[in-house]
């Protein structure tokens, strides 16, 4: 692959996606070099044929980071900014073929198990909680009050936690996240948290996702239960986060949407469909890794190379596109959850959570509007996502009592 290749970060950020897909194809083709860090390259994959095959052929291109030449080879150093999205974990993520199916299988069967009308029950309840702490202010950042919350406390509720160890959860996230010593003690108590939901469904079942991989066949220790609870809590978060404050910036300040508000509930669905299309929460997918030298989209692909899952923009191919992207609201064929063995085995609840999450804050917020100007929201940086940095709103200041049934 040649030097001198554009940053991926720099495309992720770039102010319009379509224009840079444009020039990298007119450039490349469907399949374009790019640079993951000073001296790691890797193959983006833009075109939608492409990225079939790229996902649908597992004996070619691998999910498993260990087949990765410049991680094997020692060129990507171990502390390096890639590691936490591109290094192997023993996890459902990191397996090919049977391995996968075995540990893939648990994660279906239990998110199958999921009952739908309770889950939304426990989600409104959250955001309600969640919209109660602020509702009397007049103002919020939807991003770090609600969008970056709301999931992590749906996910825990789901998989077994009570409320208060949800919340337990969530502060050993931002200690996560926090500084390199704060992140190994965060880490440590994540799972024990999960660790100790996991003993007590072993001494008596309940109805809810914990229980359902420990009764599971195909999970053979403590710790791939373990590690099974740990993918499902953890790949749903920045995701679903994302996609919310996505799509309450669209309502909030496209008039398609913004008039259909006023008339009630209708186009959050559809907003949360143009999100996926135009703007997925996952814009750029790790990764596949050649098992053999070979050829994607015109490119010589060699034994090692990283492929990234271009998903925006295989979303935005012309060559499957002869319309605008937003005649395909209700169209449900967009690559925003992938394909293949490895796609999203979470799309129904995560759809569920999102929509409650966007129903209620455009609902409870009497007035809601955005503070800002809509064009100057800025994303935080990430080769990965174009997550919101921030969604600042204001509102008519309301007396919690409204919504909260404890305090009436
Ligand atoms: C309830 C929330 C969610 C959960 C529990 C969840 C769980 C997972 C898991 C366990 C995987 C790995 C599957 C495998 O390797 O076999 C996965 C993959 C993925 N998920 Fe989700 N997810 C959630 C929400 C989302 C959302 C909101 C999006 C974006 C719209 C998303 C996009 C993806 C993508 C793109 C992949 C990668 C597929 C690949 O590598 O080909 N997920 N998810």
């Amino acid at each position: 692959m040649a030097s001198g290749l554009v940053p991926l970060s720099v495309i992720t950020a770039s102010a319009s996606l379509p224009e840079t897909y444009r020039w990298l194809r007119e450039t490349w083709g469907p399949v374009a070099g790019v640079e993951l860090e000073p001296g790691v390259n890797a193959w983006l994959v833009m075109g939608h044929p492409e990225m079939l095959e790229l996902v649908r052929n597992e004996w070619v291109f691998s999910r498993d980071a260990r087949n990765w030449g410049d991680y094997r080879d020692g060129v990507v150093a171990p502390d390096s900014g890639l590691g936490p999205m591109m290094f192997y974990r023993p996890n459902v993520i990191g397996a090919d073929g049977m391995e996968h199916r075995r540990l893939r299988r648990p994660l279906d069967d239990a998110l199958a198990a999921v009952d739908q009308r309770q889950m939304r029950r426990a989600v409104e309840r959250t955001c309600q909680d969640l919209i109660t702490a602020f509702i009397h202010r007049g103002h919020a950042d939807l991003v770090s009050e609600y969008a970056q919350i709301v999931p992590l406390l749906a996910l825990a509720e789901e998989s077994g936690l009570n409320p208060q160890e949800g919340r337990d959860l969530l502060e050993t996230l931002a200690a996560l996240f926090g500084s390199a010593d704060d992140a190994q003690e965060g880490n440590r108590r994540f799972e024990e948290i999960l660790a100790r939901l996991i003993r007590a469904r072993q001494a008596n079942s309940a109805n809810d996702v914990a229980s359902s991989l420990v009764r599971h066949p195909d999970l053979r220790s403590d710790d791939e239960v373990l590690q099974s609870l740990v993918v499902l809590i953890s790949a749903g978060q920045q995701t679903l986060s994302a996609w919310i404050s996505r799509a309450l910036w669209l309502m909030l300040t496209d008039p398609r949407f913004a008039s259909r508000l006023r008339g009630g509930r209708l186009g959050v669905d559809e907003a949360l469909d143009e999100v996926l299309w135009r703007d997925p929460p996952m814009t750029h997918m790790p990764a596949r890794y050649a098992l053999i030298d070979t050829e994607l989209g015109g490119q010589r692909i060699a034994r090692g190379d990283a492929l990234i899952l271009g998903l925006a923009a295989a979303n935005t191919d012309p060559r499957i596109h002869t319309d605008a992207v937003e005649r395909e609201i209700g169209n449900r064929a967009h690559l925003g959850f992938s394909a293949g063995p490895h796609q999203c085995p979470a799309r129904t609840p995560a759809r569920l959570i999102a929509r409650v999450a966007v129903e209620q804050a455009l609902h409870l917020l009497p007035r809601i509007a955005l503070s800002i100007p809509a064009g100057t929201v800025t994303s935080i940086p990430s080769p990965w996502m174009r997550h919101l940095a921030s969604l600042p709103v204001t509102f008519t200041p309301t007396s919690d009592t409204a919504l909260n049934p404890s305090v009436r």
